[in-house]
């Protein structure tokens, strides 16, 4: 099948790759001319773990070309997935300009029957509203049927989750594009969910947001085990083995982050709010993420005697969880901001994230060195097997703030450093 993917982001290049893996032919599309040029040179323009390799592979092997041509692209295609960026509207909706822009394109451009999958996360209603912005843009009426079919992958291991979905969610009311969908997913051995488009658009706003308010439970229930001196993480297995809980998204830290969980925590809570029913355990869950970053600070504060004025600070980690050089949402900004407004004198570092600010180290020795207390805002593996008895005379003062629970704190004890987590007793 010739597939057609609008958007080369990590969730448009990363299912054109999965794709031809599965032996199809795909073209990408973008209208950032420095993203196509990077792709088309068989680089990514952005961190992902294995997709590089995948992406010389097929460039090379010509399964996958990249093109800002969009008339040609259409034309020439019989799958065209959307997956273009849905940002955070002014009022917390879902920002629809460029699956609108794509819809318009293709209602010009389309020569004969397609098949339009909207693999973005889309408010429910938008299959409707891409139909409707299709048709109006037609010289003449060509059919064409309007699939919903959200991407469930993670930033830091797409390739591994696009490979292995859980599920695989198909929404639409045409038979002809149903069987389409499954010809192109019948190699994948999951379980198939069809259904209505709505109800797709809706799947995947429900899971993001049940992930979120896992991690909002488990960190709001950590600040009451944090007065009770109990270990939250013994608390998150405890709960998570119980199979009806299951163990993931239960680990405490500095809240979420990212490109999605925030805004479509926010998009649902505005759908449900236009419907006149509110989604109050959601508004819950933004305000116990939003205070959680502000809670890790206060301790921080706390330990270093009430003020963090003119303390050196170094933050290691400043994507938004590890694996990536996405930086969208990080709570490590608010911490840094947050530090900065006490007055603090901030050093990070990331392994992966190069910001080019004045306070960004190269190497976590030079980021830890005279400094006051380090802080673990992100997850990196690095961080978590750090030689701590060459940091400790490095440092100021031995203070580790662990905003992700990762450092084995009993060897850090050892070593005379001083050691706070999030309620990790
Ligand atoms: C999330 C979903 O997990 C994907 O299924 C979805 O496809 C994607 O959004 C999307 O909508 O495109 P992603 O944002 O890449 O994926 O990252 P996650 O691994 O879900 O992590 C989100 C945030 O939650 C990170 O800041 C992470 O550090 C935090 N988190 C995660 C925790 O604080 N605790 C946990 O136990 C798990």
């Amino acid at each position: 099948m010739n597939i057609l993917i609008v958007g080369t982001g990590y969730v448009g290049t990363t299912t054109g790759l999965i794709f031809c893996e599965h032996g199809h032919k795909i073209t990408g599309l973008d209208l950032d001319e420095r993203k196509i040029q990077v792709l088309k040179g068989g680089s990514l323009h952005f961190y992902e773990p294995g997709l590089q390799d995948l992406l010389k592979k097929h460039t090379q092997a010509r399964n996958i070309i990249f093109t800002n041509n969009t008339e040609k692209a259409i034309k020439e295609n019989d799958v065209i997935f959307i997956c273009v960026g849905t940002p955070q509207g002014a009022d917390g909706s879902a920002d629809l300009t460029f699956v609108k822009n794509v819809a318009k394109s293709i209602g010009q451009h389309i020569n004969r029957y397609k098949v339009i999958v909207t693999k973005s996360t889309v408010p429910v209603g938008t299959a409707e509203i891409v139909t409707s912005v299709i048709k109006e843009n037609q010289k003449a009426p060509i059919p064409f049927d309007v699939v919903s079919n959200p991407e469930f992958l993670r930033e830091g291991s797409a390739l591994d989750d696009a490979l292995h979905p859980d599920r695989i969610v198909i929404g639409t009311t045409s038979e002809t594009a149903r069987t389409i969908m499954r010809e192109l997913y019948k190699d994948f051995h999951c379980p198939f969910v069809e259904t209505q488009p709505k109800a797709s658009e809706m799947i995947k706003y429900a899971a993001n947001s049940f992930l979120a308010l896992k991690i909002s439970y488990i960190n709001e229930l950590a600040r009451v085990c944090d007065k009770l001196s109990i270990n939250v993480n013994d608390i998150s297995k405890g709960i998570g083995l119980d199979q009806r809980i299951g163990p993931q998204f239960l680990k405490a830290g500095m809240g979420y982050g990212g490109s999605c969980f925030p805004k479509d925590v926010n998009a649902l809570i505005h759908t449900a709010k236009q419907q006149g029913t509110p989604l109050s355990i959601l508004e819950a869950v933004v305000k116990v993420n939003t205070e959680q970053p502000v809670y890790f600070i206060e301790k921080i504060k706390q330990a270093l005697g009430g003020s963090l004025q003119n303390k050196t600070i170094a933050v290691l980690g400043l994507s938004f969880k590890a694996n990536t050089d996405d930086t969208r949402e990080s709570p490590s900004f608010i911490l840094l901001d947050r530090l900065l407004e006490e007055q603090a004198i901030v050093k990070t570092h990331d392994p992966m994230v190069k910001s080019g600010a004045s306070h960004q180290c190269m190497t976590i020795e030079e980021t830890v060195t005279g400094a006051d207390a380090l802080v673990i805002s992100t997850d990196w593996d690095d961080y978590k097997h750090l030689n701590w008895g060459r940091i400790k005379p490095l440092m100021k003062q031995p203070n580790i703030f662990d905003g992700r629970n990762m450092v084995d704190k009993e060897r850090v004890k050892e070593l005379g450093f001083y050691y706070i987590g999030v309620s990790n007793h």
